[in-house]
């Protein structure tokens, strides 16, 4: 199958394109991604010469460009993904979110091809208790959450109106290797290895139900390959914690492997003004893709934590490059100021 991926160069993009190269030799992948601030084109650096795999440099809501490509099937990862900056500005996040996967079931439906959306527990907002299932209102509370509701919403329909062949998968947070350094467990990691302040938002006991990257790329593999037209998967690790435990365990891990005091370490904590809307809790109920498919999550979640400080304690100049904001010349390096390959 030819497979077009967007969003590709991103974390979970990146990390499921390398799984897929590995695990399906008889699939192509193109990986259309506009490289954004989070697209670094470097997550891809051990796979960009295989030739099952090709980058285009596009964006999902160009039209034209998608309808010059061949493919079988999307897989779309595409997206503004951080909560912070919907706050600070929900347009983009509108466009890409919104106008990106309406452009990209556009392009699904004039070839008659199955789509896989990729979306996130946050569209159902925050729960007290009890957890999320595939059931569950939808009723996100940040722009981020609503646009990505809102795409959902889209899919839904299409898949309705026109018959078509198409998923979705909802899953909670991630974390693993690439992941950008603004999300909560990079963020703290490289912070910390540069002695600087780590933000906690309000009393810091929100919860968050982790998983590992790895587990969700499995995940959407076996979604993609056997669910069926219309369905929705939840995907999560039975795995709830709350940040400032999270905060303190990396810490902790980050002392004891750099020899650093750990006392100076958690002195960097800093207790900041809340996120606004800030949900409390996320908690993933995943039977439905555990029974039906038999998916299960596989990574400890103490040795997934320590695995992911031992990645980005070795790829330092991975993640200097991002702070520094020397990954943005990756590409025109690599490809010169052309479209991809
Ligand atoms: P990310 O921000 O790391 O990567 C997003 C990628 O999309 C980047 O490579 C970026 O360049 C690309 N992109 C953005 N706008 C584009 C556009 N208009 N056209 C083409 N490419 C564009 O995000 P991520 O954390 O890897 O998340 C990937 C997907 O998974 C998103 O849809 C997100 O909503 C969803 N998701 C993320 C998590 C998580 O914990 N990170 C959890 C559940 C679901
Ligand atoms: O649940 C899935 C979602 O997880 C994905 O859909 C999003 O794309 C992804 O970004 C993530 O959203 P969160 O808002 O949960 O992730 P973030 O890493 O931004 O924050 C995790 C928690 O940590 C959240 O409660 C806010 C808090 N936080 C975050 C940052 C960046 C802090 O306390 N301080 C911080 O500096």
């Amino acid at each position: 199958m030819r497979i077009l991926v967007t969003g590709g160069a991103g974390f979970i993009g990146s990390n499921f394109i390398r799984h897929m190269l590995a695990m399906h030799p008889e699939h192509t992948i193109t990986n259309l991604d506009k490289l954004t601030y989070a697209g670094n084109l470097e997550n891809l650096k051990d796979v960009e010469d295989l030739p099952s795999y090709a980058f285009i440099k596009a964006d999902i809501c160009n039209n034209t460009i998608i309808d010059s490509l061949e493919f079988d099937a999307i897989i779309n990862f595409a997206a503004e993904s951080h909560v912070d900056r919907s706050i600070l500005d929900s347009s983009p996040f509108l466009q890409t979110n919104v106008i990106g996967t309406q452009s990209l079931l556009e392009a699904a439906k004039k070839r008659s091809c199955r789509m896989l959306h990729v979306s996130t527990d946050e569209v159902y907002g925050s729960i007290d208790w009890g957890f999320f299932t595939e059931e569950s209102p939808i009723m996100p509370n940040s722009p981020y959450a609503a646009s990505k509701a809102s795409s959902d919403l889209l899919v839904r329909a299409y898949h309705e109106t026109f018959g078509m062949d198409l998923t979705i998968t909802r899953c909670s947070n991630n974390y693993g290797p690439y992941q950008f350094p603004e999300k909560l467990i990079p963020l703290v990691i490289s912070s910390a290895l540069q002695g600087r302040q780590i933000p906690v938002y309000g009393d810091g006991r929100n919860v968050r139900d982790w998983i590992h990257v790895n587990d969700h790329c499995r995940a959407i593999d076996l979604v993609f390959h056997r669910a069926r037209a219309g369905d929705i998967y939840n995907i999560g690790g039975r795995n709830e914690q709350m940040n400032i435990d999270i905060i303190k365990s990396l810490l902790a891990m980050i002392a004891e492997k750099t020899g650093t005091d750990k006392e100076t370490l958690f002195g960097l904590i800093t207790f900041v003004k809340d996120r606004p809307g800030h949900d409390r809790r996320y908690a993933i109920d995943p039977t439905k893709i555990e029974t039906t498919l038999g998916w299960e999550h596989e990574t400890d979640f103490d040795k997934g934590l320590s695995e992911t400080v031992d990645w980005y304690l070795a790829n330092r100049a991975w993640w200097s490059r991002i702070i520094s904001g020397e990954y943005l010349n990756y590409y025109t390096s690599q490809y010169g100021e052309g479209f991809g390959r």
